[in-house]
């Protein structure tokens, strides 16, 4: 049906025949003259309907309307030099029709295709038209292309795909299940898989050394615009391996990948404790394209005047004050630095405390408070400069260290400090292996089947984990851990998160039992693909780069999933629902 894309053709081409097919993007009729702007997947050319040149093609051409499903056929033509489009691949030339066939009508679609203006509800709706978009297109082509490169790469290092089931027990990774009652068992439940960790470690007993699977992974948690309920993971595991093995596989892949994105990645990854991220960006997952690193100060107002102050500084285990610099800050305005206090408001700040220096001096609403050694120790220990505004947040660790991480961020971006451009990658390692809540509930910081790098001694809050985090840009695109590949250990980390002996055996007795007949010692990761290629097309949300996303209240807005089952289903199933909430409720 087509001897070209639109994009295929130039100046080369001049006076070729050529067919093509494909949509209307617009039709414009100049003079009796009619313009189609033809688009395939490669793009757009322009056809010319001249009556003149052909009759049946102009008449043909005059019904037409955007959208419409259309076969060209005509010669190439160079354009009139005042009339290059250079915006337009295809700009220096033009297709001269004779023949237009019209394939298919089109309704008048709710919206332009590429219109950045619609709501995305509407796009959503329409998603077989929001998907023609070209830029959405490109989205798609590099997934493929990254993914391809993956699978290759992976091929080569001596990786074996193997499927894993969708249909499976609760496999815990901190969020919620999607539960799928089953018919023939009355009452019972498979859960759709968080991820196939348990699997790929049980293929790992059974020898196959080296596992890999582009994997669909299902949580039902909230959605941000980096998180859908499903999503791919590229899902690795190793045997016989040690931390140092399974990152150096994991660069290389990511390498592999950008590469088929045209993108150089330098190798080994930067590296930094989970300690060192969370005192120094106030985040486990840093964005490095910028520095403004938080400053402990806590020691400076040990004796200070500024009675919140004192008061914070005199526990330093559980508290924190640290200082954000900002170079040439004193241009943000009064108003600014009070957008950036109800910002950082929004996540528990009390205050945000400010000085600026000028002429040797700190000036500010707590300058008052602070004696000369103070000032002169805080000068110092931020090694701060004339023009140089100072934020301090103070208050318990985690509330600080957060609202003082996402301030950092906030400002980078209102002084336009990050270079958009580059792909800082980073590694973070020696996580925690358990958190401790304030009700002191045990969990897993990974997941329980992570390996800790010692369990005696410590206070369980400084046991820390083989588990490794891959951060780009501020974004957390994979993760992995050494696992535990004895039966006792498990058992013991299983025991510290309070899982009775009894469910041990229930949830997870397959897994100890697999431990006892020689499981190896192992390792791996995966790559949160979708977040991947979402940093890949600097696109904007995470559901620019999957077909058919969720909206942020987990639905489906074009097949309007999920959806009542018929009364016949559920009987058949066994259910009954209880309670009818109010639709797209949570
Ligand atoms: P983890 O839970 O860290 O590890 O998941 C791995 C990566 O998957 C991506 N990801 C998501 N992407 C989109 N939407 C979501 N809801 C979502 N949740 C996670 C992230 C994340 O880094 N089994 C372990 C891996 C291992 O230990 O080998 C696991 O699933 O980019
Ligand atoms: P106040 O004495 O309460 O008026 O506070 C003086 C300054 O310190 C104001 O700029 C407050 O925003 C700030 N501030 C108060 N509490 C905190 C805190 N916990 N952390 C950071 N700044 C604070």
């Amino acid at each position: 049906m087509r001897t070209h894309y639109a994009t295929e053709l130039n100046t080369q081409n001049i006076d070729q025949r050529v067919a093509l097919a494909g949509w209307v993007n617009s039709a414009r009729d100049h003079g009796g003259v009619i313009f189609i702007d033809l688009r395939d997947k490669s793009g757009l050319i322009q056809i010319v309907c001249d009556p003149a040149h052909s009759k049946e093609a102009h008449a043909a051409a005059s019904g037409v309307k955007s959208e419409y499903v259309v076969r060209v056929q005509g010669r190439v033509r160079a354009r009139d030099d005042r009339l290059i489009n250079p915006r337009l691949k295809t700009g220096e030339i033009e297709v001269v029709s004779d023949v237009i066939e019209v394939e298919n009508k089109s309704l008048t679609p709710p919206f332009e295709i590429a219109d950045v203006k619609v709501a995305e509800d509407t796009r959503l709706r329409y998603r077989f038209l929001d998907l023609r978009d070209p830029k959405l297109q490109a989205n798609f082509a590099l997934r493929s292309a990254v993914s391809h490169a993956m699978r290759v790469s992976l091929r080569e290092h001596g990786f074996m795909e193997i499927e894993t089931p969708i249909l499976t027990r609760p496999t815990p990774e901190g969020a919620r299940d999607y539960l799928v009652p089953s018919r023939v068992h009355a009452g019972e439940f498979y859960a759709l898989p968080q991820s196939p960790q348990l699997f790929k470690q049980l293929l790992m007993v059974a020898g196959f050394d080296r596992y890999f699977q582009i994997a669909r992974c299902f949580r039902d948690e909230d959605l941000r615009a980096d998180r859908q309920p499903e999503f791919t993971q590229v899902d690795v595991e190793m045997s016989f391996c040690d931390q140092e093995a399974v990152m150096t596989v994991a660069e290389r892949l990511l390498a592999d990948g950008f590469k088929a994105a045209g993108i150089e990645v330098k190798l080994p990854f930067e590296r930094m404790s989970y300690g060192e991220a969370m005192e120094k960006y106030g985040t486990d997952k840093p964005d490095l394209r910028f520095d403004l690193p938080l400053v402990d100060v806590l020691d400076i107002f040990k004796d200070t005047a500024l009675k919140v102050f004192a008061q914070i500084a005199s526990d330093p285990k559980k508290n924190r004050i640290k200082a954000l610099k900002v170079e040439g800050g004193e241009t943000l305005s009064r108003k600014e630095i009070d957008a950036l206090t109800e910002f950082v408001a929004k996540f528990g700040a009390k205050g945000l405390a400010w000085l600026r220096l000028k002429d040797g001096a700190l000036t500010g609403p707590i300058a008052k408070f602070l004696d000369p050694t103070e000032q002169r120790r805080l000068i110092e220990t931020l090694g701060a400069e004339d023009g140089n505004l100072i934020f301090f947040g103070a208050g318990d660790k985690k509330t600080v260290l957060d609202y003082m991480g996402r301030l950092r961020v906030e400002v980078a971006k209102l002084r336009n400090l990050i270079d958009e451009s580059l792909f800082r990658f980073l590694w973070v390692v020696d996580f925690p292996m358990f958190e401790v809540d304030d009700a002191q509930n045990v969990s897993a910081l990974h997941h329980p089947f992570t390996r800790p790098q010692s369990l005696d001694g410590a206070a369980l809050e400084d046991i820390l984990s083989i588990a490794y985090d891959i951060v780009l840009n501020g974004f957390e695109i994979g993760g992995g851990s050494i696992r535990i590949h004895e039966e006792s250990m498990q058992q013991r980390v299983f025991e510290i998160l309070g899982i009775s002996r009894e469910e041990q055996q229930k949830k997870f007795g397959f897994l100890l039992e697999a431990l006892r007949y020689g499981a190896p010692p192992h390792g791996g990761f995966a790559l949160g693909l979708d977040r991947l290629i979402m940093l890949l097309a600097k696109a904007p949300s995470i559901r620019d780069v999957i077909a058919f996303p969720k909206t942020q209240r987990a639905q489906c807005l074009m097949t309007s999933a999920p959806s009542e089952a018929e009364e016949a289903q559920l009987n058949e199933l066994n259910i009954k629902v209880r309670k009818k909430q109010n639709k797209g409720e949570q």
